[in-house]
């Protein structure tokens, strides 16, 4: 009895540390959910939408597999070469066969790590390939959903889908789903070459194994809410980098700087917080595992040095020492992979959300599309005509109600009326960025909605309230992606809108940097570019919706101008808060709460007395 003392003593510590784990484990109460997301969709219906995008390269996943034959050969080969490397320098030496091995474990070894060089090249290629289809594919998505779906999603969680969640699929790819499978066969081999080495010392390892699953069992649990906080903890943090970073001019204008890094300051804390708390869990996780590790090793020099001394026979196999020294590096290559399995499972869940994130987002069905027998339309004349038009952003609350107007080929048409009436809405309804929900809207006689979106909003130039510019250069904010324009025509189009005088102001011309948003650039000057953008597309018709910004006189001058010169090319509807702008407008609507009041030409409208004149003698009169 004595003799197994020694294996008393590790199966205690074992046995002790268990017991803790399993009382933390019960006394820790965990949500249900996987990692903290509500998850709707099931495993296998996210693993084979993954799968459409993985299956242009199951033949390069082939290739990788039969790749990791050769390293996990290595992984089961070298301890039994290593045994009898032990075998020949213990008994009877011969340094011709010594060198024999060396030079064949030095060709394993060589083996194994160039496959697992290609097989990792090979896997980050792949990886990168799906996951830049996956983000394409994302991005001509979102490119599709009508205005009011993209209202209804934060640009900051869009941005994060585009970018961390598709990672989280690509390390799927690339490092997970491989692992996971080398990991399995590597169990597996080394299994069955400890079998055929050992049937005892085998069973003596496999005892060790109901431990090993106890404890990765705890371990998910505590890891799963760990990660959970730390996950919580950044999309927090991301939130309110995003809103903040973005207002930040007003935290400054409104003294809040100090209260708001405190805020800062408390996420920042509670997500370096959950951080550790999560570090403290694998902390704790590996050294168990190694503890399992230490103890089986401690096990077999024991049994196995008792047996090698002992020369023990079981079913006519004998403990030779290659036999222990192979077992302890089997061992080693025995709990490695199991501990990995843990992990891996934990990051397979993470990337499975991913996934599931990113998928809800593929199946939110675009609102305004084009309908089957949807027209081609190459060029137009530019009549645009709404027939009682009725629509409502929500439910039946009526933005527009009954409208009706014909603005005939080439005309420009102005929309006048208090904040809110609806004018911008008209605009936009006109490029079908929402659809109506009563009457017709048709350009040259054909209802919008039977040509197709794609030329139909190439008709139009459009220049909106609040001009964005795209971070770059002016040229490449001006041609929007237009190819084959030379600079004299950029420079033209830009004397056309009077933006020439601002081009040459700039130090670098045409190349000068446009920073963010255009932050770097006037709300005027932003407004010119605008127009030079919209007069190089050459459009039939033009939208114009002015921004109400304080604009100075001379550059309200030089507007006014342009806008004059450009009610000459095509047909122009465009919203005006400054009534001098219009005066040469063909027809002017005054709206009110979606409602078109009056209708007519500027000197029509002033002999009305109406709402027109109204405005019109509150503008004048506040200027004098
Ligand atoms: N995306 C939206 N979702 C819901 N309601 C909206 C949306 N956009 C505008 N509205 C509402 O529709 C009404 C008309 O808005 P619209 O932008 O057409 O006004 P506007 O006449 O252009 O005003 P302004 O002169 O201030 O630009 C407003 O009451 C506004 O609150
Ligand atoms: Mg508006």
């Amino acid at each position: 009895m004595r003799e197994f003392y020694p294996l008393l003593v590790v199966g205690g510590v074992v046995g002790v540390f268990s017991i803790i784990f399993i009382i933390a484990y019960l006394s820790i109460k965990d949500k249900k959910t996987a990692l903290g997301f509500d998850r709707n969709m099931k495993d296998s219906e996210i693993a084979r939408r993954l799968l459409v995008y993985a299956k242009p390269y199951i033949p390069n996943f082939i290739f990788v597999l039969v790749l990791m034959l050769f390293s996990i050969a290595y992984d089961i080969a070298s301890p039994l070469l290593i045994g009898h490397i032990e075998e020949i320098i213990s008994s009877d030496f011969k340094m011709k066969t010594l060198l024999i091995y060396v030079a064949i474990y030095g060709s394993i070894l060589l083996v194994s790590l160039l496959s697992t060089y290609i097989q990792s090249i090979v896997l980050q290629k792949v990886g990168q390939r799906i996951i830049s289809s996956i983000r394409m594919d994302l991005f001509s998505h979102i490119e599709g959903l009508s205005h009011s779906q993209l209202h209804h999603i934060p640009v900051g969680k869009l941005v994060t889908r585009v970018t961390n969640d598709t990672n989280a699929i690509s390390m799927m790819f690339t490092n997970i789903l491989v692992n996971l499978v080398k990991n399995v066969f590597v169990i597996l081999g080394v299994l069955s070459a400890m079998l055929l080495l050992n049937y005892q010392l085998t069973l003596m390892v496999l005892c060790f194994v109901p431990f090993v699953a106890l404890f990765t069992v705890i371990f998910r649990k505590f890891s799963r809410k760990a990660y959970r906080k730390v996950k919580d903890g950044t999309t927090d943090i991301n939130t309110y980098l995003s809103e903040h970073l973005s207002g930040m001019k007003i935290i400054q204008i409104f003294n809040r700087e100090e209260k708001k890094k405190a805020e800062f300051d408390e996420k920042n804390r509670r997500l370096s917080r959950s951080k550790k708390e999560q570090i403290f869990v694998f902390g704790i996780f590996r050294p168990m595992v190694y503890m399992l590790y230490i103890s089986s090793v401690l096990c077999l020099l024991y049994l196995g040095g008792r047996g090698y001394i002992r020369e023990t026979e079981f079913l006519g196999q004998t403990i030779k020492a290659s036999t222990v020294v192979s077992f302890y590096m089997f061992i080693s290559k025995f709990f490695n992979p199991i501990q990995t399995l843990a992990e891996s499972f934990n990051f397979l869940q993470s990337a499975f959300a991913s996934a599931e994130k990113i998928f809800t987002i593929f199946d939110i069905k675009p609102e305004v599309v084009d309908c089957e027998d949807a027209i081609e339309l190459d060029t137009v004349r530019g009549e645009i005509e709404f027939k009682n038009v009725w629509f409502a952003y929500v439910g039946e609350d009526w933005v527009l109600k009954d409208v009706s107007f014909k603005i005939g080929a080439g005309e420009t048409a102005a929309f006048v009326g208090s904040t809110g009436s609806g004018k911008t809405t008209i605009l936009s309804l006109i490029v079908r960025n929402y659809d109506i929900q009563k009457g017709t809207i048709t350009l040259d006689g054909i209802d919008i909605r039977k040509i197709k979106l794609s030329s139909l909003r190439r008709q139009f130039g459009q220049m909106l309230q609040d001009v964005f510019l795209f971070s770059g250069t002016v040229r490449s904010n001006i041609l929007m992606g237009l190819d084959g324009v030379s600079d004299t025509e950029v420079d033209e189009a830009c004397r056309y809108v009077n933006a020439d005088r601002l081009i040459a102001k700039l130090s670098h011309g045409l190349d000068e940097e446009v920073r963010e948003r255009g932050n770097n650039f006037s709300a005027g000057e932003r407004q010119l570019l605008s127009f030079a953008r919209t007069v190089i597309h050459k459009p039939r018709i033009m939208i114009l919706d002015e921004a109400t910004a304080n604009i100075d006189t001379e550059t309200e001058l030089l507007i006014q101008d342009s806008l004059e010169k450009m009610m000459n090319i095509g047909t122009m509807l465009m919203v005006a808060h400054r009534l001098s702008t219009i005066r040469h407008a063909d027809k002017i609507f005054v709206l009110s709460h979606g409602v078109i009041k009056e209708e007519g030409t500027h000197t029509e409208l002033l002999e009305k007395k109406g709402r027109y004149y109204n405005l019109y003698r509150l503008q004048y009169e506040k200027k004098v």
